[in-house]
């Protein structure tokens, strides 16, 4: 298998690509990622490293780069994780949004049907359901995204569904839940508070922080990956959880006992996702399940081991937070809320 891994230098790209250099030894492996903001070169150090993987600078909608890497490395299978992936940046500026999660995929899907490669995987999120009080999504489920980044996604998990329909492209699609584990970008909900509090910071809980998430551990995820693309059936969709829903002030009560920390850094701000904030996730897997694949990390172990990992990996995200462009979304999404406490 000669592998395209798209956002391979994100977080779920960059563990995915880990578990295939274990996985499938013949696997030779090529990365294309754009290096946003939220992708760095030092999540694949070690990646890197191998003679089986090879990194190619370049956005998934530019047809060129995409031609040219199937081309020359003889790519058989694509699996697509590139994206803009955070719901509170999409409600400051979905231009990018739009570009890459959707157009994007649509660039993957033409070039997978141009070159007749074996299979492309998309990988979508539950957010495309939007939320669910009561009950849980299945793959049949309707589309009813809330924010500009769940829309987007929904876009090109359709695009997905109409190209396998129109064209036979042999794609299929993952739809995944709340991911945590080593090397997520530090503004996602437990990064970005267990960063702040072993700084010593507060951290802004949005509205009441009930809101409930099915939290799946970033090495599940990929297994559960692994198997679809290669036990999926063409056209078809898989979710991909654990189960496992926690309210936020759950995992923040974990958060703060894993960090040595008190109430007193914990605080209540308005919700800035105001009405587009999602209640609730929650999904059916039993059909990634028939594949084979079933969750094996208990979650509040796992969590705690997470946190521990931020402990010890300051190297690496330290030189992530401490950047301008980091601080400025920062400022400019919290400074309303936090104020002084930024
Ligand atoms: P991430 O933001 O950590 O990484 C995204 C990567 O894509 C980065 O390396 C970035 O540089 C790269 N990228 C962005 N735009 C690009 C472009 N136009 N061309 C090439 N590369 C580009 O995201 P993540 O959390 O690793 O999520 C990966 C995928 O999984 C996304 O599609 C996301 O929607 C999906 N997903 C995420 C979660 C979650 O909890 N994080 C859950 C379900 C699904
Ligand atoms: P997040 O990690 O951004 O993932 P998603 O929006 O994809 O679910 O947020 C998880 C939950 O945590 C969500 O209910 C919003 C909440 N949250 C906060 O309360 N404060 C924060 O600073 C962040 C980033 C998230």
């Amino acid at each position: 298998m000669n592998l395209l891994v798209t956002g391979g230098a994100g977080f779920i790209g960059s563990n995915y690509v880990r578990l295939v250099l274990k996985k499938h030894p013949q696997a030779r492996i090529s990365i294309v990622d754009a290096l946003t903001y939220a992708g760095n070169l030092s999540t694949i150090r070690d990646v890197l490293a191998s003679d089986r993987v090879k990194f190619f600078p370049g956005h998934i909608q530019d047809p060129c780069v995409i031609e040219g890497i199937i081309k020359s490395e003889q790519i058989s299978h694509i699996v697509n994780f590139a994206a803009e992936s955070h719901n509170d940046r999409s409600l400051l500026d979905s231009g990018s949004f739009i570009q890459t999660d959707v157009y994007g995929v649509h660039i993957l899907l033409e070039a997978t049907r141009k070159f007749k490669l074996e299979r492309m995987l998309h990988v979508s999120t539950d957010e495309v359901y939007g939320s669910i009080l009561e009950g849980a999504f299945t793959e049949q489920s309707p589309i009813e995204p809330n924010t500009p980044y769940s829309a987007s996604k929904a876009g090109g998990d359709l695009q997905c569904r109409a190209h396998s329909i129109s064209y036979q492209t042999p794609v299929v699609v993952t739809r995944g839940g709340n991911n945590y584990g080593p090397f997520q970008y530090p503004e996602k909900l437990i990064p970005f508070f267990a960063t702040r509090l072993i700084d010593g910071k507060k951290v802004p809980v949005y509205g009441d922080g009930n809101q409930v998430r099915e939290w799946v551990h970033v090495m599940d995820h990929c297994s559960g990956i692994d198997t679809v693309l290669h036990a999926g059936k063409v056209g078809e969709v898989y979710n991909i959880g654990d189960s496992n829903e926690r309210r936020n002030n759950e995992i923040v009560k974990i958060l703060l006992e894993e960090t040595g920390r008190d109430e007193s850094l914990v605080k209540s701000i308005p919700d800035p996702r105001k009405g587009a904030h999602d209640r609730r996730y929650s999904m059916t897997t039993e059909k990634t399940q028939a594949l084979g694949w079933k969750p094996e990390h208990d979650f509040e172990k796992y969590l705690r081991d997470t946190v521990k990992w931020y402990k010890e990996r300051q190297d690496w995200w330290r030189p992530i937070t401490e950047i301008p462009a980091f601080q400025d979304f920062i400022k400019r999404f919290y400074g309303p809320t936090l104020g002084s406490d930024l």
